[in-house]
């Protein structure tokens, strides 16, 4: 006989998720893996000598970089003789600024912060976080991808995002020779939807920088590193070729973060029994220590793993936390699915939505998630009404804001032109009407008309032979009577001249002023200090369409 309690509660989704018990001998742990090392440092004649319990003969070429760049020396022995409780203590502390943090928590080592931050619980990681994150707002950035790289959904879908609110927006592919055609469906939807939203596509390494230095895309993010040697030379990489890549974009004036997270080393097998927190916590000081202004971290595509085990979402949140301790930004996952359960997902995303990170989903689906070639994310278009709604009873800016159908509608059907005039001033395979009209009213791929893939893949590849720039882009637009647009698309080609995008955390206004953690720093310090919702952005957040005023009843 079965208990029909347990019958229905097996019937529920939560338990359609995979959970396993902790194995520490293979790093199947979230934190606190009794292999994990001791905090400890040595340094003689100015160079580190010993590193969480392993002297210079025995570094691996992780220890190698992080010891050479990655710590803060000058501060290093008061800081690793600070109590690791103390300074737990201190950063969820409202009287402990984060002037006072980053210049002792940049000084620790790999073992000490992932120490400091096993004793705080979750509730103390948000206080934590609301005052460390570097820049004083938080922002959003979105998934826009379809199944068919529909060049004409892309575009009105990112157009969409834009009013939406989303500061970032990054595409993949499905498949890999549309890749050009993405990168310039998104550049060209996102300008038309908001001035100044930052685009990215996420592919193979040189294309994907190829397409940032011709200005087809404004940013790059999936530069991954590992916590451990063998997984690092495993991509045939190490810490220093990622560094020169960090630098090549850089050198372009391009805004790029690496990527990182809990539950990668376990799951490629070579975890070397560490938890999956200390060997995340390695990863942010490779991050500081080649350059990187930024991580995109939180087990991100890993997710299903640490979420199996016990305390995995709190390591979760314990990652994004150490990657604002070492002073970068933090764009804090939230995006790849791991759950089947509505309730849960919504318990892991409160971590990040509640206290703000500098971009809380890294990435939202702004697709259905079929249509989602990231693998599906724990949010998507079909969830809006209910993440507004949420701002909207807890009094959070969440980075997006309720839209009308009628504004999206317009959106839609203008960049959608705007592209259909792009295709055919760059001679690219024609955009029919019928295809503007259909992505103007679409919700997902299901609802276009197919396009000729053989004939798209030959033009995109000559696109890139032709060497078409984002210079080319902005003629284009103006030829098709699309300047606002232009502008926007060539002023994001002006501020890489300038280059200060490239400081932390930066992300550009609709006037193209830039955002940062230089010139916007979160300096919270307790209620009504830091981050404060504008009137008229909370005037906004609380109009929904489905509110209705109880005088006009
Ligand atoms: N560790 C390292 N890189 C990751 N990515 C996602 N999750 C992780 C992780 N935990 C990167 C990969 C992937 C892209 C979406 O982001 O490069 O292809
Ligand atoms: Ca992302």
């Amino acid at each position: 006989m079965r208990s029909k309690r347990f019958e229905a509660l097996d019937a529920r989704p939560v338990n359609q998720d995979g959970f396993v018990t902790e194995w520490p001998e293979v790093g199947l742990i979230a934190m606190d893996s009794p292999n994990d090392p001791k905090p400890s440092l040595r340094i003689e004649n100015g160079k580190i000598v010993e590193l969480d319990g392993k002297s210079c003969a025995d570094f691996d070429m992780l220890d190698t970089f992080i010891a050479t760049y990655g710590i803060n020396l000058e501060r290093a022995e008061e800081a690793m003789a600070i109590d690791s409780l103390t300074f737990a203590r201190m950063l969820c502390d409202i009287n402990v600024p984060r002037s006072q943090i980053i210049p002792l928590s940049t000084a620790m080592t790999p073992a000490k912060v992932t120490e400091v931050v096993g004793k705080m619980s979750v509730l103390e990681m948000m206080m934590a976080v609301t005052k460390l994150r570097a820049r004083k707002s938080p922002a959003n950035q979105c998934h826009v991808t379809n199944v068919q790289d529909h060049p004409v959904l892309i575009a009105a879908d990112a157009a969409e995002s834009g009013i939406r609110g989303f500061a970032e927006m990054e595409t993949t592919v499905a498949v890999v020779r549309y890749a050009p055609f993405n990168a310039l469906s998104l550049l060209v939807g996102a300008q038309t939807g908001r001035p100044g939203v930052l685009t990215q596509c996420a592919v193979e390494e040189a294309t994907e920088l190829q397409l940032g230095m011709r200005g087809l895309t404004a940013y790059a993010e999936t530069v991954s590193v590992y916590g451990t040697e063998a997984v690092f030379m495993d991509g045939d990489d190490t810490p220093w070729s990622k560094a020169f890549l960090a630098s090549s974009y850089a050198s372009r004036g391009l805004k790029m973060r690496f990527t990182s997270g809990t539950g990668s080393e376990v799951q490629m097998g070579y975890a070397e029994g560490k938890s999956m927190l200390y060997l995340e916590a390695r990863c942010q000081f490779i991050t500081k220590a080649a350059g990187s202004q930024g991580t995109q971290n939180g087990s991100v595509s890993c997710v299903g793993v640490p979420a199996a085990v016990p305390q995995g979402i709190r390591a979760i949140l314990a990652e994004n936390l150490i990657a604002m301790m070492m002073d970068l930004e933090c764009a804090s996952s939230n995006d790849q699915t791991f759950t089947h359960s509505d309730l849960r997902r919504v318990a892991r995303s409160l971590m990040q939505f509640v206290p703000g990170t500098d971009f809380i989903c890294s990435g939202y689906s702004a697709t259905p998630n079929l249509d989602n070639m990231f693998a599906g994310s724990n949010w998507d278009a079909e969830d809006y009404d209910d993440w507004n709604i949420i701002q909207r009873d807890l009094h959070i800016d969440g980075g997006l804001v309720p839209v009308l159908e009628e504004d999206v509608v317009t959106v839609r059907r203008k960049a959608a032109r705007a592209l259909q005039a792009v295709f055919a001033e760059l001679g690219l395979p024609p955009i029919t009407d019928e295809e503007v009209e259909a992505a103007t009213y679409a919700h997902s791929s299901n609802d276009m008309p197919k396009r000729n893939v053989v004939e798209d893949l030959k033009a995109a590849e000559e696109m890139m032979k032709r060497t078409v720039t984002g210079f080319d882009v902005v003629r284009a637009l103006i030829k098709g009577g699309f300047e606002d647009v232009a502008k926007s698309v060539f002023n994001l080609l002006r501020c890489r001249v300038a280059g200060d995008y490239l400081h932390t955390s930066a992300i550009f206004d609709e006037q193209f002023n830039v955002n940062s953690a230089v010139n916007y720093p979160n300096d919270y310090a307790g209620p009504q200090t830091g981050y404060q919702i504008s009137d008229e952005l909370w005037n906004r957040i609380k109009d929904i369409r489905q509110a209705v005023s109880p005088e006009s009843i």
